[in-house]
């Protein structure tokens, strides 16, 4: 029997969200190509933690730093020395190392294992160009690379992949009070996208299984289909990255305080990585069910972050009018909801399951009654149910419904 992890991978490559990456070659470890219907997923989850994150706040700045930065960052945060995983008797850096110029110039550099870095070496930039007062955040979305030993479970454990991060800045005595802020942020966040709440546990992580920098550390974890595993991070890094960014570049990055004393902040970390989000909204989302006599396979996801939020077809398509009606109707509805879909293709039957595949959550129907009185079907992708709509009021339905 097919498991709940190669079910989702099977549909993930069936409609087009996620490929093995240089598939046709045979594949390469620990990297995967997202589709179009995968980007789509992938974007919408970004474009929400950006609005929630950063844009809905007064107090956060984005920014998108380089991937490849100076080796001298990497040393000074630690992980040219710490940055490994055991492998049998040494242990393994699992940064990439890269050549940075040609011949005698090239510079020995890596990519990112983590987005943090590029906030930490900009912080005096952002400061300079913005005169934040405490407490404020800097937040990135971006590449990260780890060359991991083991890549497994799908979108799990991959050797390139996203995070979303913000660098939390605050005075010393108020770590602890930002700390409880982001975790309830965070517990927020995971209800946002529609993660099966039974799925997700925070655990409170010991010392010896810390990172380098993190005096405390929260993992949200998630029941993937193959186990618990590490979802997302909350980790209080204090002034570990500023003052060894300090000490080895020579850079003031320390702020005035209100007494006009310099500090260096100390920092809380929300780190939320995305392929890890994609699995586990995948995961939450994959239903199946039977309908008509017929068994189907459904995503349910958040209409916020579905790939296309809504069809429209034509009940038949070899009746002009029906057809001609249907592409009015969606030609009017695209500038408002961009990702809808026109699909003519096979029967109706089979268009609401492929929809209901990749998780749209309303289905548009014009049939020979729409031609009467300009009414069209709407169904509901998770109950099935049909209702009756005047098709000039869908524009509502769709934005509200
Ligand atoms: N800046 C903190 C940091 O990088 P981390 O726990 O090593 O902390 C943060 O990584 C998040 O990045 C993880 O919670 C996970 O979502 C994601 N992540 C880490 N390694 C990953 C990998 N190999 N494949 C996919 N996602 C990964």
């Amino acid at each position: 029997m097919e498991s709940k992890l190669e079910k989702i991978v099977a549909l993930a490559k069936r409609r087009g969200f996620v490929y093995p990456g240089s598939d046709i070659y045979g594949g390469l470890a620990g990297t995967w190509d997202y589709g179009p219907l995968g980007v789509a997923l992938k974007n919408n989850i970004k474009n929400l933690w950006w609005r929630m994150f950063v844009d809905s706040r007064d107090d956060m700045y984005g920014m998108d730093a380089a991937i490849l930065m100076n080796p001298k960052a990497w040393e000074a945060s630690g992980h040219v020395a710490g940055f490994a995983d055991p492998l049998g008797e040494k242990m393994f850096n699992t940064m990439f190392r890269t050549n940075v110029g040609a011949g005698e110039e090239a510079q020995t550099t890596y990519l990112r294992p983590e987005t943090a870095g590029g906030i930490f070496v900009n912080f005096k930039n952002v400061v300079d160009s913005f005169h934040p007062k405490l407490p404020f955040g800097i937040a990135q979305i971006g590449k990260a690379f780890r060359n991991e030993i083991a890549p497994r479970d799908f979108l799990f454990r991959t050797r390139e992949f996203e995070q979303m991060e913000i660098e939390w800045f605050t005075r010393e005595s108020e770590w602890e009070k930002w700390f409880d802020f982001w975790r309830e942020r965070m517990r927020e966040w995971v209800v946002e996208i529609g993660l099966e709440k039974s799925h997700v546990h925070e655990t409170e992580v010991p010392e010896k299984d810390r990172a380098h920098y993190s005096r405390r550390t929260i993992d949200f974890d998630y029941d993937f289909p193959f186990g618990r595993g590490e979802l997302y991070g909350l980790a209080y890094r204090g002034d570990f990255d500023l003052s060894a960014h300090a000490k080895a570049s020579g850079a003031e990055l320390s702020v005035l305080d209100e007494t006009d004393e310099r500090v260096v902040p100390h920092v809380v970390e929300p780190s939320f990585g995305v392929d890890r989000t994609v699995l586990a909204v995948l995961d939450s989302a994959y239903a199946e069910d039977e309908m008509g006599g017929e068994k189907r396979i459904f995503l349910r996801l958040n209409p916020a972050i579905a790939p296309v939020k809504a069809a429209v077809f034509p009940l038949v398509s070899n009746k002009e009018p029906i057809v001609a009606k249907a592409r009015e109707i969606y030609s009017s509805l695209k500038p408002l909801v961009p990702s809808i879909q026109f699909d003519d293709i096979g029967n109706i039957g089979k268009r609401y399951r492929r929809q209901d595949e990749i998780g749209t959550p309303a289905c548009i129907t014009v049939d020979y009654q729409t031609l009467e009185d300009d009414t069209v079907t709407v169904r509901d992708r998770d109950s099935g149910k049909q209702e009756r709509v005047a098709a000039k009021e869908l524009d509502i339905h769709l934005t509200i419904g």
